[in-house]
């Protein structure tokens, strides 16, 4: 498998879907599909949905089921809300991502908040509507709450602002990453398995384990390209977190040794699916090709 190539396969299947799910008719709502749309359909990388695509082949079932990618795409939309949000001016106050003006720059700051407020909650309409089973639906919807809600996503973006003000300590530092970048990584597993009704316990913690660990190394990656990216490439602004005062892994260590640090990472991640046959070893290579990411 070429893993470029496989990620372009799948980001197109994906990026069609979520065009169907965003076509909104209504002339007097423009303004909003609009602004939706905007932040969705501009180049993201994909990789949540792209893993929730391979975790619900893991659990059994065809490439690309219809439930599967309506799965995907409800996670896609909360991850988009995430970002919208946490460009906002009284979050990290940024002006680019994904290569083009932040959706409040466009917008405004009131239309960018109502988007992903949109997007928040199209995903759950998205999740109900699926071509799944109605037990899958019922664990995707618990999936997605619990982890992009105060326990989870919203959880972390508190701690970061927090860490603004202070240095946070490493016991805090990590619970950040886990919840604010960790968490939708998470979700990924649970929503694929859901999708396939998956019930073996075995495999879910086998997922969960490679999650939260890829979810880990993602955001040292992360945190790495914020200082040394090359910003039309990146797509976001280089310096943002420094602009900020942002507690890092680079609050403390050097670069070389979170690059090492994402790298012990990655190698527990694909220990951690090793038995899972062939979308094993893809998903093996898929944490291999984040871990030296240049966007
Ligand atoms: C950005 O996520 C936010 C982080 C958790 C670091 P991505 O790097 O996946 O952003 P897109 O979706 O490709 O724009
Ligand atoms: C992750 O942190 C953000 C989210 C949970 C949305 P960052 O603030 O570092 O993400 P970027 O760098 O702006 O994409
Ligand atoms: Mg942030
Ligand atoms: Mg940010
Ligand atoms: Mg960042």
């Amino acid at each position: 498998m070429n893993i470029t190539e496989d990620i372009k396969a799948y980001n197109e299947v994906i990026n069609e879907h979520l065009n169907e799910l965003l076509s909104g008719n209504d002339d007097d709502l423009k303004l909003i599909t609009d602004a939706m749309s905007y932040s969705v359909q501009n180049g993201g990388k994909r990789i949540r949905p792209y893993l929730v695509l391979k975790f619900s082949e893991l659990g059994g079932l065809s490439k690309f089921d219809r439930g599967a990618l309506s799965f995907a795409c409800a996670l896609e939309m909360v991850h988009t809300y995430s970002l919208i949000h946490d460009d906002l001016p009284c979050m990290d106050n940024d002006d680019l991502r994904r290569g083009k003006p932040t959706n409040h720059k466009v917008f405004g700051e009131a239309t960018a908040t109502l988007a992903g407020d949109g997007l928040l909650t199209l995903a759950f309409e998205v999740i109900s509507d699926a071509e799944a089973p109605d037990t899958a639906k019922v664990k995707a919807v618990k999936a997605l709450s619990e982890l992009a809600g105060w326990r989870g996503m919203v959880g972390g973006q508190i701690m970061d602002l927090q860490g603004e003000k202070r240095k946070l300590d490493s016991r805090e530092f990590n619970k950040m990453n886990a919840l604010k970048t960790g968490a939708l990584l998470r979700c990924t597993a649970r929503l694929g398995l859901a999708a396939a009704g998956c019930d073996d316990e075995d495999t879910y913690e086998d997922a969960d384990e490679y999650c939260a660990c890829v979810g880990r190394a993602f955001q040292i990656r992360d945190d790495i390209l914020d200082v040394i990216a090359d910003q039309a490439e990146f797509g976001k602004p280089v310096g943002s977190d420094e602009k900020n005062g942002k507690t890092t892994v680079l609050s403390y260590m050097s670069l070389d040794e979170a690059q090492s640090l994402a790298a012990e990472l990655t190698d527990i991640a694909v220990t951690s699916i090793k038995d899972y046959g062939e979308v094993g070893a893809e998903l093996a290579e898929f944490a291999g090709y984040l871990l030296t990411r240049r966007k």
